[in-house]
This record gives structure tokens, sequence and C-alpha cells, in this order.
């Protein structure tokens, strides 16, 4: 920047004009070249800095040292170049004149933008997310508890009596030393999400409908169909006058809806502590339609092992033993009754998308995660 500012000799209307008109444009020019935060600085400085800034110039040299009848004159002056110059002085930027700028610094908006993958859902969470939304519609809400779980509610409010045997098929890890503490009190990654009932039972009174979908682990080493983690849905449903037909038509229900109106059910006894009577649920081939074989040539049908059924889910009505460690908050188990299920979302999962490798879905392969985006 060479401008420096004139003492006037000549105060009148045409010099006057001649020097703000100067003193503007060499202020444009200075505007336009300035090229980042520091030169900006520079600029705001060198024109209205106090103390030594044009403006502080221009009042000293051009006003204060007017002859007293060319004041009026140079005042009118001034004050045009004092706005002017606070105009551009408030306007400049970096990168000053879009016209004088280098062209290394123009921000080119026809370049593509930075893509960022927004991922998409993980199959298992899928399928979790759509079974959900089919008892969401039948009026259930979603509850949920925590993975580390007192040796409590994994089991002994599920009616699994300390030294019970049934604990056995449902061995876990437990954390290391806690043989200070009463056995109730111990914590374990629990093996299903059926402590939730109990947990949501003390906390809601009835009636209530929940499914709770979640995180549970088992001392099972890893191949194709077990998994040491693997995924649960799990259903209550507490009222006065439940009944198994309840239990059936909703899950019936359910399973049409989730895998199609053709799918069939079938009920056969089994045994939970928790359930009083048990059942597993199957749900009709609906790969095979229940034929136990496959295409022309009738090759025999994998999902079901030709038997035409698969087994989805476990369930019962609630044991009034249960009943009795939340009789306080309402379950009183000559009054209420209910409905409990619980699933494999994995399992459900391999079925519906095909998959013959359990594994595949923990080992967080994108090549095989993308192929569900
Ligand atoms: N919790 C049982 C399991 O993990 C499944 C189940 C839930 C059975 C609810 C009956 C009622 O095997």
């Amino acid at each position: 920047m060479s401008y420096t500012v004139p003492k006037l000799t000549n105060y009148s209307a045409a010099a006057l004009e001649n020097a703000a008109a100067k003193c503007i444009r060499a202020c444009a020019d200075d505007a336009a070249a300035v090229r980042n935060e520091a030169e900006l600085k520079a600029f705001r400085d060198r024109w209205i800095g106090r103390k030594n800034g044009v403006l502080t110039q221009i009042n000293d040299l051009w006003l204060k040292g007017a002859p007293k009848d060319a004041k009026r004159e140079a005042g009118i002056r001034v004050n045009e170049v004092k706005a002017r110059i606070q105009e551009l002085v408030e306007g400049a930027r970096v990168g000053g004149d879009e016209s004088v700028s280098a062209p290394a610094e123009r921000v080119d908006i026809s370049l593509p933008g930075v893509r960022r993958p927004i991922g998409a859902e993980h199959p298992v969470i899928k399928t979790t997310n759509e079974m959900v939304r089919v008892f969401q519609k039948l009026g259930y809400s979603v509850a949920d508890g925590p993975v580390v779980e007192t040796d409590y509610y994994n089991f002994e409010a599920l009616n699994f009596p300390p030294n019970h045997p049934a604990r056995d098929t449902q061995d876990t890890l437990f954390i290391a030393g806690q043989q200070a503490k009463p056995q109730r009190e111990r914590l374990l990654l629990r093996t299903h999400t059926s402590p939730v009932q109990i947990r949501t039972m003390e906390k809601m009174r009835p009636p209530i409908r929940i499914v709770i979908p979640g995180t549970v682990h088992r001392n099972d080493p890893p191949d194709a169909s077990h998994s040491p983690m693997f995924h649960q849905i799990e259903g209550l449903a507490v009222d006065t006058n439940i009944t198994f037909g309840d239990l059936k038509g909703t899950l019936d229900h359910a399973m049409k809806e989730f895998f199609g109106s053709s799918v069939k059910t079938s009920f056969r006894p089994s045994f939970f502590p928790f359930t009083e009577p048990s059942a597993e649920m199957f749900v009709s081939c609906f790969i095979c339609g229940g034929s136990g074989k496959r295409g022309t040539d009738n090759a025999p049908c994998r999902p079901c092992k030709q038997t035409g059924w698969i087994e989805i889910l476990g369930c019962g009505m609630v044991d009034p033993n249960v009943f009795e460690f939340v009789k306080d908050n309402g379950y009183d188990p000559r009054k209420v009754s209910g409905f409990a299920f619980g699933m494999g979302a994995d399992r459900i999962a391999l079925l519906k998308y095909g998959v013959d490798d359990l594994q595949l879905f923990f080992n967080g392969d994108v090549r095989f995660l993308q192929q569900f985006a």
C-alpha cells in the first residue's frame, strides 16, 4: 500500500473532491489485496487505526489544517471519505475482491463433495426391529435391562433355585472375585432376556405388554449355529384372565405378520422353570413351504432338516412361582395370569436371509454386511 495522506494547500471544492476520490480508490485497492487474516488486520489498522490510521490523519491534515472559510466544505468531504472508508473496511474479506484474487484460492463449486458412507443397520438389528414393530402394532411397548445381571434376576426370581439342574442349560460367564457376596447378588452375563420380565414387573403394575430385545451370553463355543454372544427378543403379557389361547393367537398372528400370511404355527410341550405349561413353537418352513423338499428335483430342504417345521421360540404361561417374587406390586398369582416367550433374533435373521454361518454376523466383514444395506 503506497497511499500517504497528502497535506492540502488548495482547499477549493475541486481539489477536495479530487483528494477524497484518490483516498477512497486507494482504500478499495488495498481491500481487494487482502489475502489472509493477518493482512486483514493490518489493513484495518492502516485505515481506521485510532493512533495513526488514515482516517485519523485525514482529520488532522485536512480538517484541523483547513483555513477558516474552507472548514465547512472540508468537513463535508472528510465525513464522506470517513463513511466510505468505514464501509470498505467493514466489507473487506480474506481473499478480497473476486476479480483480483488468485485462482488457486477460489472455491470450485463444481467439484464433487466429500462423500461419507452413512452405514446401515446390521441384519440382526434389522430383524430385531422388524419383529419388535410387529408387537408394537399389537400394543406392546419396549423394555430393556442390564446385560451384566445378578444371579437373582437371571435365575432365582425366574424359579431356578440355587443348585437346580436347570441352571446347567444356561451356563455363562461370572464376574470374578465375588465369593464373599451372597449368591443372589453375584454378577454374571445374562443368559436370556427373561430377567427383564422381573425388572419390569417390579416397576410397572399389571396389566403389562412388553417386548424386550437384547444381547445375551452363554457358554457355547462358536460354530455355524452357536455364538457365546447372541440376541433375543422376549415378550411378556400379564393381565386378568390371560390364557394359553391368547398366547397361541398372539404368536400365530405375529409369525404371519413377520414371515407371511401362509406360515402355520405348531406348539410342542417343553420345559422352562419360569413358565408352566411351557412349549416350543415351530413355524412351517417358509423356504420349502412345509414340504421338506425344494425345487423341481425335490432336493432336501436344509433349514428345516426336511421336517417342514422350524423351531422359532420358547414360550409358556408365567409360572405362579415367578409372580410370587413380584406379588407386592400387584402380581397376585390368584388374580393375574400371563404368557411369556423368547426367540433368538440371530437365528431368525439367518433363516430370513438364507445365511448358512452365524459367525458371518459377528466377524465384522464389511463386504458381507454391505449386502444388507
Ligand atoms: N428364556 C428362554 C431361553 O432363553 C426362552 C423363554 C422365554 C421361554 C420366555 C419361555 C418364556 O431359552
